[in-house]
Order: C-alpha cells, then structure tokens, then sequence
C-alpha cells in the first residue's frame, strides 16, 4: 500500500438539509461537534485535512481546507471530488435519507391544502464512493437507537469499511452533545467499547487508532 505523506483526509460533518420549498427543510440534530473535533486531531497528527461540513455554528481548524455543502447531493458530490486523491475518508456527517422529490419553488401557506410530500432517497455517499476504493482506509459512524453492534457490523461490510464508530443515541452519548460513548469495530473481529469521553479525546483516540491500523496494514 502506498499513501500520500502527509497523509490526505477527507472528514464530512455536520447535518444535511433537504428543501421542502425555498423556506423549509429537513435536517436532524446534528451540530457537527465530533467531525469538527477529528478535524482538529488530524491537522494536529499532522495530516492534510479536506472538511467537508453541512450548516454548523462551529469555526473550523485554521489548517483545514472548508467545503461548505447543505444538501446530501452536493455532499456525495464534494466527496465524489476529493475521494481518489485521499488516503482517507472519515464520514461523521449526519446525511438525511430522504428529500422531497420535487421541492416547492413558491413558499407554500399554512393555510393552503394539507402538505403531502413525496419523498425519495437521498444517495448513499459512503457506499457510492467506496466501490470505487482502493487504498483508502474508509471509517464511518452508525448512530442508532437499538442492537448497535448488529446494524453497525451491517452498515460495515455494505459499505466497505475498514473501521466504523457507533454509538447509541439517549443517555449521555450521541447528537448535539459535548460528549460520546463509542464502540468501535473493525472487519476482523475488531471490537473496543471506549468509555464516555469528551468529542475531542475521542477524536484524538480515533486519529490515533487510525494511524495504528494503517501501519498495521502496511506491514
Ligand atoms: N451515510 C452516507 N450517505 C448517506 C447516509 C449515511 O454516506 N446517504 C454515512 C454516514 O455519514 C455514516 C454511515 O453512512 O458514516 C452510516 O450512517 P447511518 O445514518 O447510521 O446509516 P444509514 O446507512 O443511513 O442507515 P439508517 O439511517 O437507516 O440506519
Ligand atoms: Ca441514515
């Protein structure tokens, strides 16, 4: 395997949102705080960092380069962009599943007839871009509410991962907190259950976890 040096990675952050008509969208809770945060242990490990972040309130690392997306097309397409010139993708971003199929060009009125819309599927990125994989080292998050190991172990091999980080939404982990719980777990039977930590240890543990893994790999 060859990698760039210093190594090139893409971290996506943040919530996407999906218009409904020019004054209304569809997002989640996300505020970006752990992509932000892996951003900042990366340019610090030293790496080239490419953050490609949905609306937050956050300012990101001085030594990242920022690509500002809304929706999860112009994320899949900013990524698509930067995907085969990195050595690794780390997909933090909270990306909506669903967006109206055919957004609204007037703002609709409350008081017009009941808004029904039809949804569709936005793309997945993760799973999109990492067909094309080569020497990439691909992590991804699985956020759930229920059998986290399961569906994250799922989410894993659909997506062609190398490493993925879960956590369980409620109870002292998951959006918009200043904290996480994670279990990280890997293709080979990799399994470590990190304790409650603030998002920037855990994103100093994840970089560092990382770069084992990847000279692991090497050798
Ligand atoms: N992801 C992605 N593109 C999407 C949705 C998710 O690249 N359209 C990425 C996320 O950034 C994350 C991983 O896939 O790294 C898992 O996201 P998650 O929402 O937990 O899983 P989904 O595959 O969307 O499945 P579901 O929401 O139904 O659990
Ligand atoms: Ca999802």
């Amino acid at each position: 395997m060859s990698f760039s040096s210093p190594l090139r990675c893409v971290i996506t952050a943040g919530p996407t949102r999906e218009p409904i008509d020019p004054v209304r969208y569809i997002s989640n809770p996300s505020t970006g705080k752990m992509g932000y945060a892996i951003a900042q242990a990366a340019v610090d490990a030293g790496w080239t960092v490419d953050l490609v972040s949905g609306p937050t309130h956050l300012r990101e690392p001085e030594e990242c380069i920022l690509y500002p997306v809304v929706t999860g097309e112009e994320m899949y397409h900013q990524v698509d962009a930067l995907f085969d010139a990195c050595d690794i993708l780390i997909m933090t971003a909270a990306i909506v599943d669903f967006r109206p199929k055919s957004p609204l060009a007037h703002k609709e009125k409350k008081g017009d007839a009941q808004l029904n819309i039809e949804m569709e599927p936005v793309i997945d990125v993760l799973k999109t871009v990492s067909q094309r994989k080569k020497d990439q080292f691909l992590v991804g998050f699985a956020a759930e509410t229920n059998d986290l190991e399961n569906y994250a172990m799922r989410k894993l091999k659909e997506k062609n991962l190398d490493l993925i980080a879960a956590n369980l939404i409620g109870s002292g982990s998951g959006f918009a907190l200043d904290s996480n719980i994670l279990t990280i777990l890997g293709p080979d039977g990799f399994r470590e259950k990190w304790p409650a930590a603030s998002k920037e240890s855990l994103g100093r543990d994840l970089v560092a976890l990382v770069t084992r893994k990847m000279e692991e790999g090497r050798t």
